[in-house]
């Protein structure tokens, strides 16, 4: 079963498919310029009928009498002023699976002009959220739920041409890259284990012919890596530490670090039980890397990038690093843990440090690092920090052009000081307020004199937790950096 749903450009008329759906604003007659006359006539009668708005998700519909489009379809909105990229998301979602519940296998989907759903960026984003609409992760039911109608969405956007459907190709392989993300993420920890990832990483360079080393215990300890090291110490299974390299092109050299802690049980300084399951997802960062590699090797992007997966599962156990141990990590500063449950940064010190040697033009590194910044943020969007100005106006450009929240955060110094040392050079927390710029400032002393590194919070955004009907892994940073990555090959 295909998992992605394959969105284009309608093709040129007779339009075919089981469905044809407008999305109407509240208030507004439906843009039917992209439609037939037929349909077009159809829809504004349709909207003629007493009591239609276009209010969010209210729904009519009609047969049309034709055996290649039998039924046609309002959808609303709500209101123009009102709408924005989450609400958007959210419409797509559901409007995929009211198609889908209603057996439609090809969904042909007009929408009104917006800049959200027009132009270049405004197609590709409708095309990776219909492509994942339908994302279940069901690899470990028996019998997964009645497999999905929807195969397919054309899109009928007003004057949309060659550049959007270029721009839709792309999406549909950013979506493959955040499926693969999502299905990595979504893995149980009993199963993703350090070496499982390091194994999924070696099958992706398989597939692309990528170059990938695996740094195994003995290598770890050569290499003076004692924050991996110490950090997995705890667990059964044994930490790793995955370089892998693609070469589009000789320059721009990017290094992507994902931190990728199996299960977070916060070690000896253990976690509350409730909700600890949750933290499966402490890999999401690894993943998201990993997704990344996949896009842009589909892509073939004219880059030098090379991702770094610090990998370790954080258990309690005889084994385990301790509260008060002074752990000498690959720079050589050596850090006092003072709560085993801020592993996140120790095993980030190690493949930062190793990556910033290489010398870069850019270091952009993805964890799930702190709940402080899900108190900050809140869980749709990630913090973003970094020292450079040039590399903020990247980033957050391409988020914003590609609808995943990023928000920049502080470095300021009286951080960075924070996290000295008593007995070490460093400590692995400060103090109870500012928990997430503490912890981007511990980062902030293993990247040497890199000036362009980022470091992406991504403890909120990366998944959905809880009670949700979404819960799950949602690939967020796959698109806002593969958007960034283009930008950086274009200029
Ligand atoms: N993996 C957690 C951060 C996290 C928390 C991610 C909630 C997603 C949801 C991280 O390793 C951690 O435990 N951080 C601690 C740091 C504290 C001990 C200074 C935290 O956020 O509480
Ligand atoms: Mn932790
Ligand atoms: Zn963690």
């Amino acid at each position: 079963m295909e998992r992605i749903v394959d969105v284009a450009l309608a093709p040129s008329e007779p339009h075919r498919g089981g469905l044809l759906l407008l999305g109407c604003f509240e208030g507004e007659a439906p843009d039917t310029s992209t439609l037939p006359g037929w349909a077009a006539d159809l829809a504004r009668s349709l909207a003629e009928r007493p009591g239609w708005k276009g209010r969010e998700a209210q729904w009519a519909e009609a047969d049309t009498g034709r055996e290649d489009l039998p039924h046609l379809a309002l959808r609303g909105l709500g209101k123009r002023q009102a709408m924005h990229v989450r609400k958007l998301a959210k419409w797509l979602g559901e409007t995929a699976a009211v198609a889908s519940l209603h057996g439609v296998a090809t969904l042909v989907l007009a929408m009104p002009g917006h800049e959200l759903a027009g132009g270049p960026s405004g197609a590709a984003y409708l095309a990776r959220n219909l492509a994942l609409s339908r994302y279940r992760y069901d690899a470990y039911q028996q019998q997964p739920e009645e497999a999905d109608t929807l195969v397919a969405v054309h899109l009928l956007l007003p004057g949309a041409g060659d550049a959007e459907a270029a721009a839709i190709a792309v999406a549909m392989e950013v979506a493959r890259g955040a499926l693969l993300t999502r299905d990595l993420a979504n893995a149980p920890p009993n199963v993703a284990n350090p070496e499982w990832m390091a194994e999924q990483a070696q099958r992706l360079a398989e597939r692309h012919g990528l170059e990938i080393e695996v740094l195994a215990t003995e290598d770890l300890e050569r290499l003076g890596m004692g924050g991996i090291l110490a950090v997995g110490g705890g667990s059964k299974n044994p930490p790793r530490l995955v370089k892998l390299t693609w070469r589009g092109a000789d320059s721009p050299r990017v290094a992507l670090v994902g931190k990728g802690v199996t299960f977070d049980t916060g070690g000896i300084s253990i976690k509350p039980a409730k909700d600890m399951d949750e933290m499966k997802w402490d890999k999401s960062g690894a993943c998201t890397v990993l997704g990344l590699v996949e896009a842009v090797a589909r892509l073939r992007l004219p880059v030098q990038l090379t991702a770094y997966l610090p990998l370790a599962e954080n258990m309690p156990g005889g084994g385990s690093y301790r509260p008060g141990d002074i752990v000498r990590t690959h720079s050589g500063k050596t850090v006092e843990v003072l709560n085993t449950d801020a592993e996140g940064r120790i095993i980030l010190a190690d493949a930062l440090s190793w990556a910033a040697e290489q010398n870069p033009d850019y270091i952009v590194e993805y964890s799930t690092l702190t709940g402080a910044c899900v108190v900050a943020l809140g869980a749709t969007g990630a913090g973003l920090y970094t020292p450079s100005d040039e590399l903020a106006a990247g980033l957050l450009g391409a988020a914003e052009a590609t609808g995943e929240r990023l928000w920049r955060m502080p470095l300021w110094p009286e951080f960075k000081e924070a996290v000295k040392g008593s007995h070490a050079d460093l400590r692995n927390v400060a103090g109870r307020w500012g928990g997430a710029n503490t912890a981007a400032a511990f980062l902030s002393h293993f990247v040497g004199d890199a000036e362009r590194w980022a470091h992406l919070d991504i403890a909120g955004p990366a998944y959905i937790g809880g009670e949700d009907a979404q819960r799950g892994a949602t690939g967020y940073g796959v698109a806002l950096t593969i958007q960034w990555l283009r930008s950086l090959a274009a200029s």
